[in-house]
């Protein structure tokens, strides 16, 4: 689809289309230089598998980021026309839109609207963390505009679409921290009647579902498996793979365990919270995301299950049974804190990306070790008050 562009030295364009609440246009690599200081170091938002990306100032004074193309090789340009042909079809206010994009002969770049709160990741390990600007209510926010980003895409577009790389530095966050679903070079088209495909697994490690990461096993399911750790990570504040003093890793999946054998519920929380929290709407959405990273695919939620029951949760408040009581992982292996082994599966010769932008440590992420260990650990503690789970699918 790359080389069917035309060039970008041609006149600008309103063609109507595209995603998020605006037009897009094709830009000048001109432009695009003039508005970003030429690139300029000072200019960099993050890095990450597909190139740079640069803030910028058009002439008509709107604020860009420009995603520059890093290299220019046959799987680098697949990614740009995926990302420019699915940004192209959609239009939600949870996606991140396009702008526009600007073809050369030897320069790919995709131009959006400038988020000025950033990424999730950057509030919740990066540049923004010490802010701590994500209150409670912000993080609900978070949770369920993510999720309705990821429902239009599987749901309401035609094809539905599988994002493939649902990850923290994939939802940017606008002046109001509305967030924005990003990134679709990973992006797959799902014909219709198809329930899953069978693909060369790209993503992000620590991200990945495990059927998508051992066989390349790719579903709706697989969004949902790495939205629900995207939603432990925006509960908890803690990244998919941590490394241990000893050198080992451990997911977030086997900390919430231990921490929930333990008997420590509390100490789940995000610390940066201070305890401001509604803890009852915590412990519903530490629920469901428990429920969205199971490793048997058919038993996670939809994603439509997911923002049904985010918004039970926050238009009804103070009746909380919304989320069927799950409590520690089911499959996912709860070694202590000090057990200094590691025996995480790392797939061999598959693409992924590093995490990279605003953290470098996201380069550690993992795969789940979770194939192995079948077993449920604990009961949810509050079976114990004959509190009975609500049945809600
Ligand atoms: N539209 C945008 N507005 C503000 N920052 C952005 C925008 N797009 C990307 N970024 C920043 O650039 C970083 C790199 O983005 P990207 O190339 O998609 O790599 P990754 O998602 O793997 O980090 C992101 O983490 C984010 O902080
Ligand atoms: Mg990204």
């Amino acid at each position: 689809m790359g080389s069917s562009f035309s060039c970008c030295d041609s006149e600008k364009v309103d063609q109507g289309l595209g995603g998020g609440n605006s037009s897009w246009r094709m830009y000048t690599y001109k432009e695009l230089h003039a508005a970003t200081n030429g690139f300029h170091d000072d200019n960099k938002l993050g890095e990450g598998g597909f190139g740079s990306v640069y803030w910028g100032k058009t002439t008509d004074g709107l604020q860009i980021a420009v995603k520059k193309l890093k290299a220019m090789n046959y799987k680098a340009e697949m990614e740009f026309a995926v990302e420019v042909e699915v940004l192209a079809r959609l239009r939600h206010k949870n996606l991140l839109g396009l702008r526009g994009y600007c073809v050369g002969t030897d320069q790919r770049l995709i131009v959006y609207d400038y988020m000025p709160n950033l990424s999730l990741l950057s509030h919740l390990h990066g540049h923004f963390a010490s802010e701590a600007l994500l209150d409670w209510k912000t993080r609900m926010k978070i949770a369920l505009g993510s999720a309705e980003g990821i429902l239009y895409l599987h749901q309401e577009v035609s094809p539905h679409i599988i994002h493939r790389d649902i990850k923290a530095s994939n939802v940017l966050l606008d002046s109001d921290f509305e967030p924005l679903v990003a990134d679709f070079g990973f992006a797959k088209l799902i014909p219709e009647g198809v329930s899953h495909m069978t693909t060369r697994v790209k993503g992000t490690l620590g991200y990945l579902a495990p059927e998508y990461a051992m066989w390349g096993k790719v579903s709706e399911s697989c969004d949902v498996f790495s939205y629900g750790i995207l939603l432990l990570e925006l509960m908890t504040g803690r990244k998919p793979i941590e490394r241990l003093p000893g050198g080992a890793k451990r997911t977030i999946s086997e900390w919430v365990n231990i921490t929930i054998n333990k008997d420590r519920f509390k100490d789940l929380a995000d610390r940066k919270l201070k305890g401001q929290l509604n803890w009852k709407e915590f412990e519903q959405v530490m629920h469901l995301a428990i429920m969205c990273v199971q490793t048997e695919a058919e038993k996670r939620p939809t994603i439509k299950q997911v923002v049904d029951c985010l918004k039970g949760l926050m238009a009804d408040a103070g009746n909380y049974n919304k989320v069927p009581l799950l409590m520690t992982i089911p499959s996912v292996r709860s070694y202590d804190n000090n057990t200094n082994e590691d025996r995480r599966h790392q797939p061999a010769s598959k693409e992924f990306h590093g995490g990279g932008g605003d953290d470098q440590e996201s380069f550690d992420y993992g795969v789940f070790s979770a194939i192995e260990e079948q077993r449920i650990i604990r009961e949810y503690p509050y079976n114990n008050n004959n509190k009975q789970p609500p049945n809600f699918w």
